[in-house]
């Protein structure tokens, strides 16, 4: 089997090439570096052909199997840095990798993201949930262009039939973040890391759950193996954390006395986040294993390492 996997220098991308690579899969990766680094597929490098290119224009002329569209900014900072490159990797690089896909038959993973549901007022949220999500905000070139690229993959898979398996991913975490993100389990640990204040915004009863990345790929994987036409399927952790409470868990893992300082809520923060994986416990069998505790004791190391 050949794989494609656009932003396969990112985070999860360079953790789901290893593992297509030891499942045996050839890969190709078509990443612009905008957020991902080379770094990240080190181990990996002499085994993958690399295309350091930008999704919303370029795909390679080799066909592929199947295709995981991972390429985008994920977290707030990144992602507001330049909202029109945001928006536009969802909408026109979907569009693109979806035109290659129509072209191959190639099977798309498309890799989108709790974010679709907003500020959910169902709990927790179902893959039926329409969402409750602000088209004007400062998240909307993100949370609006996702929906979007999910539209872009609905309308291929309904004109020309292109396989598509929408993957709705809830916070995931681990080696490998980057450091500089924002996003709140790395800030949380690089903070604590490098004895300054935590920095919670609002009171911090804002719940959210974390996935372990490799609890996540082994999702990712087994949706590879999962034929279907169309699919769309939450995956995540579904056990809810306070960010309070994960602040004070984090401190206690690194065994730093940090405080904890509060800033105002951010501008269409969700109040609560949680996934509904009955689906994916069903059609996938599987479930996250990797207790955050643990999780976070992996990934506290790895910034140990870098800090
Ligand atoms: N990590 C999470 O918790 C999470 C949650 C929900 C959804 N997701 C989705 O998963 C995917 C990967 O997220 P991540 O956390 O690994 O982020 P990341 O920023 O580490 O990885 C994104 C990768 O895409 C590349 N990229 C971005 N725009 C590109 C473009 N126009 N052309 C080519 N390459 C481009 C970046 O250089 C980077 O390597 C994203 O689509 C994101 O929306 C992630």
């Amino acid at each position: 089997m050949k794989a494609l996997v656009t932003g396969g220098a990112g985070f999860l991308g360079s953790h789901l090439v290893e593992k297509l690579l030891s499942h045996g899969f050839d890969v190709i990766v078509v990443d612009n570096l905008c957020t991902g680094s080379l770094s990240n597929l080190e181990s990996v490098k002499s085994r993958i052909t690399f295309f350091q290119e930008d999704v919303r224009y370029f795909m390679p002329r080799q066909k592929t199997d199947i295709v995981f569209h991972f390429a985008c900014p994920a977290s707030p900072v990144q992602y507001q840095k330049d909202p029109v490159f945001t928006i536009e990797t969802s909408v026109l690089g979907t569009k693109t990798v979806l035109e290659y896909c129509k072209a191959h038959m190639s099977r798309l993973v498309f890799a989108s993201t709790s974010e679709v549901y907003g500020d959910p007022l169902e709990h927790p949220q179902k893959e039926t949930y329409f969402g409750n999500v602000n088209t004007l905000g400062p998240r909307a070139c993100y949370d609006e262009g996702k929906r979007a690229a999910e539209t872009f993959c609905f309308i291929y898979n309904s004109l020309y039939k292109v396989p598509v398996t929408i993957v709705r991913i809830f916070n995931t975490y681990g080696p490998r973040m980057d450091p500089h993100d924002g996003r709140v389990v790395s800030n949380f640990i690089v903070q604590s890391l490098r004895g300054g204040d935590l920095t919670v915004y609002g009171d911090g009863s804002q719940t959210r759950s974390f996935c372990y990345v490799s609890d996540l790929i082994d999702g990712i994987i087994r949706i590879a193996r999962h034929n279907t036409e169309f699919e769309v399927l939450n995956l995540g952790n579904d056990e809810e954390y306070s960010i309070i409470e994960l602040a004070k868990t984090i401190l206690e893992l690194t065994g730093c006395k940090n405080n904890i300082i509060h800033l105002p809520p951010q501008i269409d923060d969700p109040v609560r986040r949680k996934p509904d994986i009955s689906k994916a416990r069903r059609l996938l069998d599987w479930h996250p294993k990797v207790d955050l505790r643990s999780g976070l004791a992996s990934t506290i190391e790895y910034f140990r390492s870098l800090i």
